[in-house]
């Protein structure tokens, strides 16, 4: 099956799955970024994450609970499987690049039109989609772990002439977790 035809049989398809639940919207869809960076914008090392955080995971899952998430084709291939109640859509330039359960195309631009059932769409990286990402997101969900790391994949450099951040919960260090983050939203201040 082609990517083409894998997209247009999930789309047909889509009516049984979970996500026919999402609110439809007139209104500009809130783009979201969510990611996890380190004090150092460190997303990850060798096409994996570099911490376990049980709460940011929880956090991620309930965040993006039936919406659209959109990923580089790197990030695909390091999670074990397509996610649950979510749209899956992979952004790659490879024509023939096919997922089972996944939307495949070749844009940011693309992938957002994919989303265009979805007032939230949600951007989940890595560094080379985040980069892109942050030209068109109206919000970034970040998670600041407050710690030094070493890796090969970062987070661009949030301007804060443009972000503006308008939510932050701190969570220390506790017996269960060795690394101290908080979570902090931004919002583009234009959307102020
Ligand atoms: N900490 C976090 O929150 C977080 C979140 C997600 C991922 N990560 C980590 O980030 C790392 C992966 O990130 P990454 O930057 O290496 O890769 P990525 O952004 O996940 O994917 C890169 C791939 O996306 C495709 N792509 C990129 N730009 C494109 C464009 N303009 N048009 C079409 N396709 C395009 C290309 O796929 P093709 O090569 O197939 O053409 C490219 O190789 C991993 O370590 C992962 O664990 C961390």
């Amino acid at each position: 099956m082609t990517p083409q035809d894998q997209n247009k049989h999930l789309l047909e398809a889509q009516d049984e799955w979970p996500l026919s639940e999402m609110k439809k919207t007139e209104e500009h869809p809130n783009i979201t970024i969510i990611a996890a960076a380190s004090t150092n914008n460190a997303l990850g090392k060798d096409n994996d994450l570099i911490w376990h955080i049980r709460e940011d995971l929880l956090r991620f899952k309930q965040l993006t609970q039936s919406h659209a998430i959109i990923m580089g084709r790197k990030t695909f291939e390091s999670l074990p499987k397509v996610l649950p109640n979510r749209k899956n859509i992979i952004i790659t330039r490879n024509p023939n690049y096919t997922a089972e359960g996944a939307f495949v195309c070749d844009s940011l631009e693309a992938a957002l039109a994919l989303a265009e059932d979805d007032p939230q769409p949600f951007i989940i990286g890595g560094g080379e989609i985040y980069r892109l990402g942050m030209a068109v997101a109206n919000t970034i969900e970040l998670t600041r772990v407050h710690q030094h790391f070493e890796a090969d994949t970062f987070f661009p450099k949030i301007d804060t002439a443009l972000w503006e951040e308008t939510h932050r919960e701190e969570v220390p260090k506790s017996e269960t977790q060795t690394l101290a983050y908080a979570f902090i939203t931004y919002k583009r201040k234009e959307n102020l």
